[in-house]
């Protein structure tokens, strides 16, 4: 899917070439900064290890990019890793014995770390300890290890599914938003530099609102709309073209592919706007559960376009009135 914010094979190289390197670079989420900002120089200025950061938010917003510009801004190296990849205590040993005094630890998806790596990362965050047990069975014994302090940054798309217990080992927590469309246009300025394409405002103006507010899906859409307009006009992105590359694409004025608007389809006609479980909706829309609360729901619940109940979703009036279905007249829209 064009529009994914999830990160997709194609992207690897796009990402490495259009990511910013400092924290003055990085364009909005203008919160984070100023307080990462106070957050970095303080740690500096007493010289001090950076407490762990944990970052949270949708996919695509700029969480990899943050953890390698707080590294940057320290002067450190990163050390990157994830949730999955670190299935045994030994695996999670093996990063922490090697990292040097003040080096930055990243673990992406860190909601998918398993228990028992979670809980020997505990004493480590805390006390810069860690356990290794030797020998099985009455004779086993365990050697506590010393590491050097690190900053532990942790990335996830789903704070919720964190225990309170880890959460509260993080020194900062921050939220990723999305961003204003005024950011994205930015970013797709700065990007087209970068890649040496040449646009007009009002063909930036296009891309940037059918973005769904993620940089990522920004640098991806510019790309492919830089394809067309090199193959079929004058290699200039300008609104018209533009709009005739994402019609192509199946990208709607609201950044929605078929496979969003089949999502919303399936709960306005199926099941008479909701509410309908996660579940049942996964299954009549041919999804996974989790690519529908990780893919495709966020943006739609930014859009307003859906309301999660506790019965489960719903499709809001917007939602009818953006696919024009007419609306039950009980329909309601978020307030
Ligand atoms: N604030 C920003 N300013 C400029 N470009 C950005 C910004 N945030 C993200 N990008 C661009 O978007 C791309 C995706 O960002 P990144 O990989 O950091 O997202 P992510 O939040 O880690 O996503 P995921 O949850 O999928 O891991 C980056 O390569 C970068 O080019
Ligand atoms: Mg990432």
């Amino acid at each position: 899917m064009l529009t994914t914010p999830k990160n997709q094979p194609e992207d690897n190289s796009l990402d490495q070439t259009l990511r910013p390197s400092t924290l003055s670079e990085y364009v909005g989420q203008e919160q984070i900064k100023e307080n990462l900002g106070i957050f970095l120089t303080a740690a500096k200025k007493r010289g001090e290890v950076l407490e762990h950061i944990l970052l949270y938010g949708p996919a695509g917003l700029g969480k990899t990019t943050l953890a390698y510009i707080i590294a940057g801004e320290l002067s450190k190296n990163i050390k990157m890793t994830s949730g999955p990849a670190l299935e045994k205590s030994g695996d999670l040993g093996a990063i922490l014995t090697n990292l040097k005094e003040g080096d930055v630890l990243f673990i992406d998806e860190i909601h998918r770390l398993n228990k028992v790596v979670e809980e020997m990362l505990y004493p480590a965050m805390e006390d810069f300890v860690f356990d290794i047990i030797i020998g099985k069975g009455p004779s086993a014994k365990t050697i506590q290890l010393k590491l050097p302090h690190f900053t532990m940054i942790g990335a996830t798309t789903s704070i919720g599914n964190l225990t309170s217990a880890f959460r509260s080992r993080f020194g900062a927590t921050y939220k990723l938003e999305f961003y204003e469309n005024s950011d994205i246009e930015k970013i797709l300025k700065r990007s087209s530099r970068i890649l040496n394409v040449k646009s007009d405002a009002e063909g930036i103006n296009l891309i940037a609102s059918r973005s769904r507010q993620t940089p990522r899906v920004a640098n991806r859409l510019l790309k492919r709309v830089r394809d067309y307009v090199e193959v079929k006009a004058d290699g200039v992105i300008k609104k018209d073209i533009a709009e005739k590359a994402l019609a192509m694409l199946a990208v709607d004025e609201l950044g929605l592919e078929n496979a969003d608007r089949k999502i919303l389809e399936t709960i306005i006609k199926k099941f008479n706007g909701g509410p309908v479980g996660i579940q049942a909706l996964a299954a009549s829309a041919g999804e996974e559960e989790n690519t529908i609360l990780e893919v495709y729901e966020p943006y739609l619940l930014q859009l307003g376009f859906i309301n999660r109940t506790p019965r489960g979703r719903e499709a809001t009036l917007s939602a009818y009135n953006h696919l024009k279905i007419k609306a039950p007249p009980q329909t309601k829209n978020l307030i």
